[in-house]
Order: C-alpha cells, then structure tokens, then sequence
C-alpha cells in the first residue's frame, strides 16, 4: 500500500479521537486484563450502540464480512440468495463462504439500491433469502422488499455495511429485515479500526449470534454449532466507546460537506449527485456523483484528472461484483441482466468525503470537477 502523503486527499481518512483520550481505557484494560471474550468494553459498547441507534438487540463482531457470514448461518441459510452486484465484494464473498449460490438483481438507477420490480423474476424453489445493501447507506425501498419476502416466505439480512446512523420514517433503518450488518472498519463513518455488528430484533436470535462468534461455544463443555471465532477484542471495543462520544459533530461535519459539494456542482453540465431521499436522515457516508452525457470527458477521466492533482476519488462499485471470475459465470452475472448496474459502474466517481476534510479543500475538489 502507499503511503499517505500529508497534501494528499483520500476518499476518507479513518476518524480518530485524540490520543490522549484513549489512554484511560488502555489503561483500564492493562489493569482488568480481559483483552477479549465478552469483556466489559465489548458489553459497554453493545448497550451503548443499541441506545444510539435505537434498536433492540446488537451483537458485535470482529469485522463486518464475519457479521454477514455468521448472520447467514444464524439464519440457516441455503440454496439461493437474491442480492445485488453493485457492492463491494464482501457482500457476495459472505454467500460463497456459505456454499450459497448468489443470484444478481439489476439495481434501480435512482438509488442504485436493489430493483423490487426486478426480485420477484429470479426467484426459484431454491431461493431462501434476499440480501440487499443499503448502498452509500441510502436505504433500500424496505417496504417493497418485505412484502415480496413476506409472500414468498424469504428471509432478508441487510448489509448495512454502509448505513450506520442511517434513519427512515423517523426511526432507525437498521430496524428492517431479519437481521441488518454493520461494518465499524476503519473507512466507515464509525470505526473501531476493524470490527461490525449484526442488529437483530429478538433476544433469543442474539443468542444464537453470540454462539456463533465464539465457536459455538455455550459455556465450558457445550458447543451447539460449528461457529467461528468472530468476537470483537476489548482494545476494539474501547475505542468504539469512545468513538460514539465524537460521533455527532463527525455527522455533522460531513453533512456540511455533503451540502458544500452539491451547491458547488449543481450547475456543472453532466454531472448528477444522488438526490436524497424522501424521509431519510442520511448520513453521507459517500459523496457519489454519476458523470453522465454533457460532461466533456469520461468518469476515468476525471478521476485521472484529479489523481494527478494528488486527489483520490474511488470508483465505487467498480469493477460489478458480477464481473469478478468466481462470479462471472452464474447466468444472472450476464451484463444483459444487469444494464442499469452496468452502466452505474460506468459512470459513479465517489468524491472525497469525511470530517477532516476543509472547506478550502472542498472547493478545490469541486473546481477540478467543474473544470477538468
Ligand atoms: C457493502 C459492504 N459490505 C461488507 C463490507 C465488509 O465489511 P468489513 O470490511 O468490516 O469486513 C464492506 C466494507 O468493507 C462493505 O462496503
């Protein structure tokens, strides 16, 4: 990997609180000695996030592909799973790793979220689950999903990889579906350098979870399933205890920016940003804009134009999971299936976004996309 110059502006710089901060709760391990293993950290931080983001019940894990993995076989999942090809590997990766074959939807053009019109013709008797994503954290249409999941008796897990603090209709996004996963790596909105979560509605589902985190283990003797060492450690969960406390004024941050890059390009010819959606409290996790007809050069153009001012953009989600070799040849990974993703893929930069970011900088981002 290279090594982050100091001029240089990154899509997003992982958030840290200061140093001098932290050194209390490493003090406070040292002397307990717990380092993992349900220590109080970890149990401070699932009461805490379960406040935060009013919902019931949340188990944390080490990373968010072993949340999506184990809330899979919390579910007893099989057979065949509907999800969407726009999104990062780990999504389809977490059906893999279950023996599950993954089924792709094309994606709706406004949210670029999984199509509901389109779920309904890709599912067979084999189909046991859909999993969407909650893509740059603007929610899926959940209502549509369900009741397609309700009439064909199918399960849903969200990957809400992107979604932390995402809220709709007035209540946390995180509520929908059977299970929803959260990813706390150190790119996110809220990180504890690595980690996740799965929120689950039920106490007796988190149970199950916390089996599977800990090897199936149920105390000293009794293993009830063939889990996985998925726990979170105690320095993890220490510094997401005191992430939480800065969380509000790094929303807000980014709010702002969010606000500053839309003025700043509402009139640039070619250029289209992702409208908010209606009843959402967003939480601009990313800044994607579709480089679209009237723009005078291609979306690999700008973003080259700006990797050579020392400014990196990402092309989220490019390559589609879809065109990945241990996909490419299931036939719903076919581009015909897939036009709508296919030319998203084509056509979304994700700008710089994240609270460090300064408003001088913000405005030279914009300056470049307006003029390249
Ligand atoms: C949509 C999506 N799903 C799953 C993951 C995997 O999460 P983690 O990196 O915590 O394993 C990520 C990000 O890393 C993601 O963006």
């Amino acid at each position: 990997m290279d090594t982050p110059r100091d001029d240089a502006i990154y899509v997003t710089q992982p958030q840290l609180p200061p140093l001098e901060e932290f050194i209390p709760y490493l003090a406070e391990i040292w002397d307990k000695r717990i380092l993992t293993n349900n220590g109080p950290f970890h149990e401070q931080l699932e009461t805490a996030l379960t406040r935060y983001l009013g919902v019931e019940h949340i188990a944390l894990l080490s990373n968010g592909t072993l949340g999506l993995i184990t809330a899979l076989q919390a579910l007893r999942i099989t057979g065949e799973v509907i999800t969407t090809p726009y999104s990062f590997v780990a999504t389809a990766h977490a059906l893999l790793w279950n023996g599950i074959k993954p089924v792709f939807v094309d994606i709706d053009p406004h949210t670029l979220n999984l199509d509901p019109n389109k779920i309904e013709a890709a599912i067979t008797p084999q189909t046991t689950a859909i999993l969407p994503v909650h893509c740059y954290g603007r929610p899926c249409d959940v209502a549509a999903i369900e009741h397609i999941a309700d009439n064909y008796n199918l399960k849903v897990i969200y990957d809400a990889a992107h979604a932390f603090a995402v809220r709709h209709d007035g209540a946390s996004i995180l509520r929908h579906g059977d299970l929803s996963v959260l990813s706390f790596h150190a790119t996110k909105v809220f990180n504890t350098a690595e980690g996740g979560a799965i929120v689950c509605p039920d106490a007796k589902t988190k149970q199950r979870i916390d089996h599977l985190k800990n090897f199936g283990f149920v105390d000293e003797t009794t293993v009830v399933a063939p889990g996985i060492n998925g726990k979170m450690s105690e320095l993890n969960a220490a510094l997401g205890l005191l992430q939480l406390q800065h969380i509000d004024r790094a929303l807000a941050r980014r709010w702002e920016i969010d606000a500053a890059y839309r003025k700043l390009l509402r009139d640039v010819p070619g250029i289209r940003c992702l409208q908010p959606l209606e009843a959402e409290t967003p939480n601009h996790a990313y800044f994607p804009i579709l480089v679209e007809a009237g723009y005078p050069i291609g979306r690999d153009d700008l973003y080259l134009a700006l990797k050579r001012q020392d400014i990196h953009p990402r092309r989220y989600f490019y390559p589609l999971i879809s065109d990945f070799p241990m996909y490419r040849g299931l036939p719903s990974a076919r581009r015909e299936n897939l036009p709508v993703a296919s030319a998203a893929a084509q056509k979304v930069l994700c700008l710089p976004i994240h609270p460090q970011l300064s408003d001088e900088q913000v405005q030279r981002i914009a300056a470049i996309v307006a003029n390249p």
